[in-house]
């Protein structure tokens, strides 16, 4: 069904407006009390072969919304009725800001992919702060993804992440630090090591200064397009920092993979391009870092995520948890459930108890060379 209004409706109207529409349905249906239990009933059904323990968080399966669906964390929890595990809110920035001037999100069907450059449109960390205070307790797991804000210079960068942090740190199940976008000149420089060691160090600090009781874990994101000895040095900084987890990866600069006409890609301009097309590579920086980071670093692998197999693929190569927003843009409201149901019958062919059993667990699993 879903299939048949994308092709007659959704793909008709421009991406973004699509996007809002579809998201202000999620949430309508989450705020009415009765249909939002009928959905969870339909959609979020847990199977304990899926529960994962990570952080001293439960969640009821290993697969979550990626960054950048829910950026003002307008609703985490009607998200989860679909049948996510967790939520990752954001990217959020210390200041409010519009982002880059539309069209700035264009599909590419035939690839399963989406390209864009939003920008960081978000109204802030101290916003999204408030609206995940009011909660009620015991809800789903949301991550809070924070970034720089653009009006803030890259000498500063490290404040404007600061602010976030405070801000976020009392209502975060986690944080990620995102020096991985695209669409904001300079962000992604903060990937060398450099400039991450005292990024993350700052971050860590105001963490632990604004939630001294409850140790709120700490992962950064990265590109796809860093090179394979980048990827290393994040993974030893990583090592040497103590850090929780890495979120492996945002979306691709490169065009690379693509089935669509050259001039047609060409014709959207610049942007972060995610989805099908990202696979290769996502999976070839996961498995980098998991033959490289210490077990108590928690890799959580984004991009290209389209079917359970491919999250299975993730998980065995050695990530505890999976995220996915192209597929789910293509897959519709039952996607989450799918790759969950899909996942459990993975478990129970293998013989195995748990998904947390299968963890790293691909015999094909090498140290990088
Ligand atoms: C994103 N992504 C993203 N990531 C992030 O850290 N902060 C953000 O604000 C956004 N915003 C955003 C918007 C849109 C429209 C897309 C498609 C993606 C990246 C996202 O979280 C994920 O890392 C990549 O999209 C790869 O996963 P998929 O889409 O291939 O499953």
């Amino acid at each position: 069904m879903y299939a048949l209004l994308f092709r007659l409706l959704l793909r008709r109207i421009p991406a973004e407006t699509a996007h809002r529409l579809a998201f202000v349905l999620i949430r309508a249906v989450g705020a009415v009390p009765g249909l939002a239990r009928l959905v969870r009933r339909r959609f979020a059904r847990p199977d304990p072969a899926l529960r994962v323990r990570v952080w001293d968080l439960d969640l009821p399966g290993p697969l979550g919304l990626a960054a950048g669906f829910d950026k003002d964390a307008l609703g985490p929890d009607a998200l989860t009725a679909l049948g996510f595990g967790f939520v990752e809110v954001g990217t959020v920035t210390g200041h409010p800001q519009p982002g880059n001037p539309r069209p700035r999100l264009f599909r590419l069907p035939v690839d399963r992919a989406l390209v864009n450059r939003l920008g960081f449109n978000n109204r802030g960390s101290a916003a999204a702060a408030a609206r995940l205070a009011r909660r009620r307790p015991g809800r789903a797991v949301v991550g809070v993804n924070i970034g720089r804000s653009r009006q803030t210079s890259e000498a500063k960068a490290v404040d404007d992440y600061v602010t976030s942090a405070e801000l976020v740190a009392p209502v975060a199940g986690y944080v990620v630090v995102n020096v991985s976008s695209p669409n904001t000149p300079g962000l992604r420089d903060m990937q060398a090591v450099a400039r991450l060691r005292p990024l993350l160090v700052a971050v860590r600090e105001a963490l632990d200064r604004v939630s001294p009781a409850r140790r709120v874990p700490l992962l950064v994101k990265i590109a796809p397009d860093l090179a394979d000895q980048d990827v290393d040095a994040v993974a030893d900084l990583a090592a040497e920092l103590g850090l929780d987890g890495i979120v492996a990866t945002n979306t691709t600069t490169g065009r690379d993979g693509l089935v669509s006409a050259r001039v047609a890609v060409a014709a959207l301009g610049p942007g972060g391009l995610s989805g099908a097309p990202l696979r290769p590579r996502a999976l070839a920086v996961l498995r980098r870092l998991r033959a490289r980071v210490p077990d108590g670093c928690v890799l959580v692998a984004a991009g290209g995520i389209q079917s359970a197999d491919d999250a299975w693929e993730r998980i065995r190569a050695g990530a505890t948890l999976v995220q996915g927003y192209t597929g789910f843009v293509y897959g519709g409201p039952g996607w989450p459930r799918r790759i969950h149901s899909g996942l459990a019958r993975r478990v129970r062919a293998a013989g195995l108890a748990s998904i947390t059993d299968a963890v790293g667990r691909d015999p094909t699993n090498r140290p990088a060379p």
